[in-house]
């Protein structure tokens, strides 16, 4: 019996690829439903603490095909309120920076480590780090950007998994399972350190010849 089932979605398959939609099968469609799946479960998840205290899961927002896919920390206050990645403060100045780099926001992608929020903003736990990261990986498997810009010392850690710190990570390449990545530092502490802005465009500088 599930043979037979088997059999007939393969034969379904190769129908439809000798008819020429292959492609909206086998790239388009998959990828949109696995995202789409891994969002719903995000939206449930209780596989830690922070599931009990979030009112809206972040999962991410943007381009599904985009180029470029920038990894944040954590949605803050204002994240958890909207459902939305970088809406904040914080998330205003990602999108000047983008917008500096002659980059429409809505053609990046936008995500976090953690889908939810930690409560008073504070760092990531190594437990929940571990515990939330196999969505950020599917987002990236699926998305498959041609760079990674690592926004802070969580993302570009946690990926790099290295204990470097972001200070001399930033500015150089690296790679993330076949895609090159840019760590720089985070837009909240550029707020709180707006000198370190011109390395930020430095680093973005780099992205944009790539790009
Ligand atoms: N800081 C982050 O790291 N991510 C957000 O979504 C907002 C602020």
């Amino acid at each position: 019996m599930r043979d037979d089932i088997v059999k007939s979605i393969r034969n379904y398959l190769e129908m439809e690829r000798e008819s020429g939609v292959s492609e909206y099968l086998f790239s388009s469609k998959p990828k949109d439903v696995r995202l789409s799946l891994a969002q719903s479960a995000a939206a449930m998840c209780q596989k830690c603490p922070l599931g009990r205290m979030r009112k809206n899961s972040v999962f991410g927002a943007g381009n599904i095909n985009a180029k470029l896919m920038f990894v944040g920390e954590a949605p803050g206050h204002d994240e958890d309120l909207q459902g939305l990645p970088f809406v904040g403060e914080a998330g205003q100045l990602l999108t000047k920076i983008i917008e500096a780099m002659g980059i429409k926001r809505e053609d990046v992608y936008i995500c976090n480590i953690l889908k939810c929020r930690p409560p008073q903003n504070r760092n990531p736990l190594p437990d929940e780090i571990s515990m939330c990261i196999d969505y950020l990986y599917t987002q990236i498997e699926m998305i498959r950007p041609k760079v990674i810009c690592g926004l802070g010392k969580f993302a570009s850690q946690t990926l790099l998994k290295t204990e470097t710190p972001i200070s001399r990570l930033r500015g150089g390449w690296h790679e993330y399972r076949g895609i090159k990545f840019m760590p720089t530092y985070h837009p909240a502490y550029l707020l709180r350190n707006p000198g370190d802005k011109k390395l930020v465009w430095e680093d973005m500088k780099k992205i944009m010849k790539e790009l």
